[in-house]
């Protein structure tokens, strides 16, 4: 099943996301993208921040996937995986990149894009899911990095956004297909290896443990020093070692 992309760009808005979410509300296809050249009041997780400059690319996407509110979650890695093979396409090292549970792209240890997922639940069913990405391109904040610095390629936004949409298009297929065990390994091929010390922030306490595994929901299992595993489902991770 090939999705039918519905390229929306905007030179400014608010949030890309907030525009995806009022679409979707409002009965909007699934494919529906909606792209900003810049962002006034870009949205990270947890309420944070994502400032958003001209340069960079910024887009949410609408996905009518009728599956389960459990399996929701599934879709951060697709998007996650999408992204990674954008970057294959430009990086000059590959060995740069690493995915970050639960849905980071860190090039060289430094966040380089993140994903924003959000969905409208009916009956434990998802009615809507509005992915949002934003990608460092030219520039970043301090604690990030752009890609510009990874390549000697010129970097045209429209080429970008469409690999990257061509991607998650072929992603989305598989994980339909063939459900989320497949993805899954793909993403830990690309992920920080089993052993990785991993600082994870749960509200304000910080634990620090080992990478071991995500499960077949995309929880995140951690290893303790005493060999205990620990399920975390939701929390801010940063990996130490990468
Ligand atoms: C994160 O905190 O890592 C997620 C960042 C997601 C940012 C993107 S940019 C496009 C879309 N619109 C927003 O306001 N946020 C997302």
């Amino acid at each position: 099943m090939t999705i039918n992309w519905q390229v929306e760009t905007y030179d400014s808005l608010p949030s890309t996301q907030d525009a995806a979410k009022e679409k979707a509300q409002a009965g909007a296809e699934q494919g529906l993208v909606v792209q900003a050249l810049e962002q006034t009041g870009g949205k990270g997780r947890h309420g944070r921040e994502w400032v958003s400059p001209k340069g960079n690319l910024y887009l949410s996407i609408l996905l009518r996937p009728e599956c389960q509110a459990q399996q929701a979650g599934q879709l951060s890695f697709v998007a996650a995986l999408a992204l990674s093979a954008v970057l294959d396409e430009y990086l000059d090292d590959k060995s740069q990149k690493i995915l970050k549970w639960p849905n980071d792209v860190l090039l060289a240890g430094k966040k380089c894009a993140g994903i924003l997922l959000e969905t409208e639940l009916s009956e434990n069913k998802v009615e809507w899911l509005v992915i949002g990405i934003g990608l460092n391109v030219v520039s970043a904040p301090d604690i990030g990095t752009a890609l510009q610095d990874y390549t000697d390629k010129p970097l045209i936004l429209d080429e970008i956004r469409d690999a990257l949409l061509d991607h998650l298009g072929s992603y989305y297929a598989l994980w339909r297909s063939k459900g989320f065990s497949e993805i899954r390994s793909l993403w830990l091929e690309r992920a920080h290896k089993p052993g990785t010390e991993l600082q994870i922030k749960l509200g304000e306490r910080l634990n620090q443990s080992y990478f071991h595994d995500i499960d077949e929901n995309g929880n995140l299992l951690l290893r303790s020093d005493s060999g205990e595993i620990q399920v975390i489902t939701a929390g801010d991770v940063y990996a130490l070692s990468d």
